[in-house]
C-alpha cells in the first residue's frame, strides 16, 4: 500500500463561499502536489454511497444531503507521509477545535459544514480516489 498519497474534497460551503483557490494555494504551499483534479457534484445516491461507512451516525442524512448541496473539488494529492500531513493540514473535524492556520480553523463555520475531507488512512485514500477517479488517471 503507498502511503504518499491522500484524497481530499472541498465541500459545498467552500466551494459556495469562494474559497477553493485560497485552500489550492494552501495545499500546494504545504508541498502536496496535484494527481486528479475535478469540479463535479455527488448526488444524494454518491454521496450516501461515499460515506456509507458512516450510516449508523447520527448525522448521517445531514452529512449526504450536504454533500450534494452543490459542486465539490475532489482531488487526489501527493507527498510523503500524505495522510496525517494533510490531517494536520486541515485541522480537526469540528473547526471550533482547530488549530490557528489550519484550513478549518480558517475556513469552516461548523462541524456540518466543515470545508474539506482527508482520508483517514492510506488504505481509504486509494478507495476515496478510486471513487472518483478512473485507474489512467490516477496513474
Ligand atoms: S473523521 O474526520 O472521519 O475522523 O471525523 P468523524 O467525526 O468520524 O466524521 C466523519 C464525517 O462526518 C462528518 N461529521 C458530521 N457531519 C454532520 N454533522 C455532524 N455532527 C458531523 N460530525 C462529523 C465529518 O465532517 C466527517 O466528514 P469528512 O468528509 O470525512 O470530513
Amino acid at each position: 500500500m503507498r502511503t504518499d498519497r491522500t484524497f481530499t474534497m472541498i465541500k459545498p460551503d467552500a466551494v459556495a463561499n469562494g474559497h477553493i483557490g485560497a485552500i489550492l494555494d494552501q495545499i500546494f504551499k504545504s508541498g502536496f502536489k496535484p494527481v486528479a483534479f475535478k469540479y463535479t457534484y455527488l448526488t444524494p445516491e454518491l454521496a450516501g454511497k461515499f460515506y456509507e461507512v458512516h450510516k449508523e451516525r447520527p448525522f448521517y442524512a445531514d452529512l449526504v444531503k450536504f454533500m450534494s448541496s452543490g459542486p465539490i473539488v475532489a482531488a487526489i494529492l501527493e507527498k510523503d507521509n500524505a495522510v496525517a500531513d494533510f490531517r494536520k493540514l486541515i485541522g480537526a473535524t469540528d473547526p471550533s477545535k482547530a488549530e490557528a492556520g489550519t484550513i478549518r480553523q480558517l475556513f469552516a463555520k461548523s462541524i456540518d459544514a466543515n470545508a474539506v475531507h482527508g482520508s483517514d488512512s492510506d488504505e481509504n485514500a486509494d478507495i476515496e480516489g478510486s471513487f472518483f477517479f478512473s485507474a489512467y488517471e490516477r496513474f
